[in-house]
């Protein structure tokens, strides 16, 4: 596997996945009750920038550094960035500490989270889990796994709470990702059917997320959201965007997207290229 996030780390699809993540993560707290946020591919928790692999592809000057450049962001993009800004702060020891640090999905739901939640991480990458394992040294509410993420569900799922977010956002290095999820999705809901999943996907081809979404709607029976954003019209063989369903989304979910969606849309765009979307696929 030579996948490594580094390389993506702020970049707009990264952008997008964390500020649903914030909108889910905020939306299933409003509940007072415990709940176990699942991480099926969990990354190392946070990425400098300033890093080679970072500087190499500079992904995030079209991601998290347009967003941070904005005034006014709505309250959920302020909420995701106030996670931004306590990496640096932490990180650098300084309070206003410039944009160096980007925290990934992990250390954005720890963040997010209560005092009785919990996290569960699995990273399949020895190093990307070593780091991940080093970040979360100590913290009694992350439990990190070197394991695979898709088998994680099994193991996982149902957690003690009753209650579960559960993140499925893979590489997509080979296309049978999308036919794991296919194939995991289903199993994973006839073990814990009131678990929110949100699984993330790029959108290079049209007809392949076209392809996916049929599976979906013919293997679940469960409301499912699916959420567009791209920032390129539709070229072939090109990251034009990315997306993300939402299995059981919360109660006013889809609200809380479609406030936030039209301006992220119009900050990340490339020439007002690209469209977004959200809307129920059953
Ligand atoms: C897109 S990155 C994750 C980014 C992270 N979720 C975030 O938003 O900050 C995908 C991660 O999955 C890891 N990975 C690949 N296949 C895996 C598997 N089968 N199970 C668990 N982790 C896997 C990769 O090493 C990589 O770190």
């Amino acid at each position: 596997m030579n996948y490594r996030h580094s390389y993506h780390a702020g970049s707009f699809t990264d952008v997008i996945k964390h500020i649903i993540l914030t909108t889910l993560i905020t939306s299933i707290s409003r509940k007072d009750t415990p709940f176990c946020y699942i991480d099926t591919h969990a990354g190392t928790g946070y990425y400098d920038l300033f890093s080679d692999y970072a500087k190499k592809t500079k992904e995030y000057e079209g991601g998290i550094e347009k967003v941070i450049q904005q005034e006014n962001p709505p309250p959920l993009v302020k909420r995701y960035l106030d996670c931004v800004h306590k990496i640096n702060n932490q990180l650098t020891e300084s309070t206003f500490a410039s944009l160096r640090y980007y925290p990934g999905s992990p250390m954005i739901a720890r963040y997010l989270m209560g005092p009785h939640d919990r996290i569960i991480t699995c990273e399949l990458q020895l190093q990307e889990y070593q780091t991940l394992r080093a970040t979360f040294a100590g913290d009694k509410q992350v439990a990190v796994h070197h394991a695979d993420g898709f088998l994680g569900l099994k193991a996982f799922l149902p957690p003690r709470e009753r209650r579960s977010l559960v993140l499925i956002d893979p590489p997509y290095e080979n296309l049978d990702e999308f036919s794991r999820i296919a194939y995991s999705l289903p199993a994973a809901l006839k073990r814990f059917s009131t678990g929110v999943y949100a699984i993330w996907y790029p959108i290079k081809e049209k007809n392949q997320v076209d392809r996916f979404y049929r599976t979906i709607e013919e293997k679940i029976s469960y409301p499912v959201l699916a959420i567009e954003l791209t920032i390129y019209p539709d070229l072939p063989q090109h990251l034009n965007g990315c997306g993300m369903i939402v299995v059981n989304p919360p109660w006013q979910f889809d609200q809380s997207i479609n406030e936030i969606l039209p301006w992220l849309w119009k900050t990340l765009t490339i020439n007002a290229q690209g469209a977004y979307c959200a809307y129920l696929l059953k």
